[in-house]
Protein backbone atom coordinates (compact mmCIF):
# COMPACT_ATOMS: atom_id res chain seq x y z
CA UNK A 1 0.00 0.00 0.00
CA UNK A 2 1.42 3.64 -1.22
CA UNK A 3 2.10 6.28 1.98
CA UNK A 4 0.55 9.49 1.70
CA UNK A 5 4.16 10.44 1.10
CA UNK A 6 4.42 8.40 -1.85
CA UNK A 7 0.99 9.45 -3.02
CA UNK A 8 2.63 13.36 -3.10
CA UNK A 9 1.76 14.60 -0.16
CA UNK A 10 4.85 16.40 0.31
CA UNK A 11 4.72 18.42 -2.59
CA UNK A 12 1.17 19.10 -1.44
CA UNK A 13 2.45 20.22 2.06
CA UNK A 14 4.76 22.26 0.55
CA UNK A 15 2.82 24.13 -1.86
CA UNK A 16 -0.48 24.57 0.74
CA UNK A 17 2.00 25.98 3.14
CA UNK A 18 3.62 28.58 1.22
CA UNK A 19 -0.11 29.22 0.13
CA UNK A 20 -0.75 30.05 3.71
CA UNK A 21 1.71 31.92 4.55
CA UNK A 22 1.47 34.28 0.86
CA UNK A 23 -2.26 34.67 1.28
CA UNK A 24 -2.07 35.78 5.11
CA UNK A 25 -4.23 32.77 6.63
CA UNK A 26 -4.63 32.34 9.96
CA UNK A 27 -4.43 28.66 9.46
CA UNK A 28 -1.08 26.13 10.94
CA UNK A 29 0.00 23.36 8.76
CA UNK A 30 0.84 20.66 11.05
CA UNK A 31 2.01 17.21 9.72
CA UNK A 32 2.34 13.81 10.89
CA UNK A 33 3.41 10.40 10.62
CA UNK A 34 -0.10 8.67 9.38
CA UNK A 35 -3.55 9.07 9.89
CA UNK A 36 -4.25 5.32 8.76
CA UNK A 37 -6.48 6.52 5.66
CA UNK A 38 -3.33 5.89 3.41
CA UNK A 39 -5.08 4.12 0.14
CA UNK A 40 -6.83 7.25 0.12
CA UNK A 41 -4.70 9.71 0.45
CA UNK A 42 -2.70 12.50 0.43
CA UNK A 43 -4.82 12.67 3.60
CA UNK A 44 -5.48 16.19 5.22
CA UNK A 45 -8.15 16.75 8.00
CA UNK A 46 -9.12 19.82 9.48
CA UNK A 47 -9.17 20.17 13.17
CA UNK A 48 -10.39 20.30 16.02
CA UNK A 49 -13.66 18.20 14.54
CA UNK A 50 -13.23 19.15 10.78
CA UNK A 51 -13.37 16.82 7.95
CA UNK A 52 -11.09 14.64 6.28
CA UNK A 53 -9.92 16.05 2.72
CA UNK A 54 -8.73 13.37 1.23
CA UNK A 55 -6.67 12.79 -2.13
CA UNK A 56 -5.72 16.37 -3.01
CA UNK A 57 -2.74 17.21 -5.09
CA UNK A 58 -0.17 20.00 -5.67
CA UNK A 59 -2.32 21.39 -8.52
CA UNK A 60 -5.11 21.29 -6.27
CA UNK A 61 -3.79 23.89 -3.93
CA UNK A 62 -5.48 27.23 -5.82
CA UNK A 63 -8.27 25.27 -5.21
CA UNK A 64 -7.87 24.32 -1.51
CA UNK A 65 -6.34 28.08 -0.85
CA UNK A 66 -9.66 29.30 -2.29
CA UNK A 67 -11.80 27.53 -0.10
CA UNK A 68 -9.56 27.86 2.72
CA UNK A 69 -10.10 31.84 2.40
CA UNK A 70 -14.19 31.49 1.92
CA UNK A 71 -14.19 29.58 5.34
CA UNK A 72 -16.06 26.60 2.99
CA UNK A 73 -14.50 23.60 4.57
CA UNK A 74 -17.79 21.25 3.64
CA UNK A 75 -17.14 22.41 0.37
CA UNK A 76 -13.47 21.13 0.54
CA UNK A 77 -14.85 17.37 2.05
CA UNK A 78 -17.01 17.22 -0.75
CA UNK A 79 -14.45 18.21 -3.44
CA UNK A 80 -12.08 15.17 -1.89
CA UNK A 81 -14.15 12.77 -0.15
CA UNK A 82 -13.41 10.20 2.56
CA UNK A 83 -15.05 7.41 0.26
CA UNK A 84 -17.45 5.17 1.84
CA UNK A 85 -17.95 6.87 5.09
CA UNK A 86 -20.30 9.45 6.34
CA UNK A 87 -18.77 13.10 7.10
CA UNK A 88 -20.75 15.48 9.36
S1 LIG B 1 0.55 7.88 5.26
FE1 LIG B 1 -1.10 9.27 5.10
S2 LIG B 1 -2.76 8.30 6.05
FE2 LIG B 1 -1.13 6.90 6.20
Amino acid sequence: MDSCGARGSKELAAALKKGIKANNLPITLETNHCMSKCHLGPTLRVVPNGPYIMGCQESDVPELLENLKKGDIKALAARFPLLGTEQE
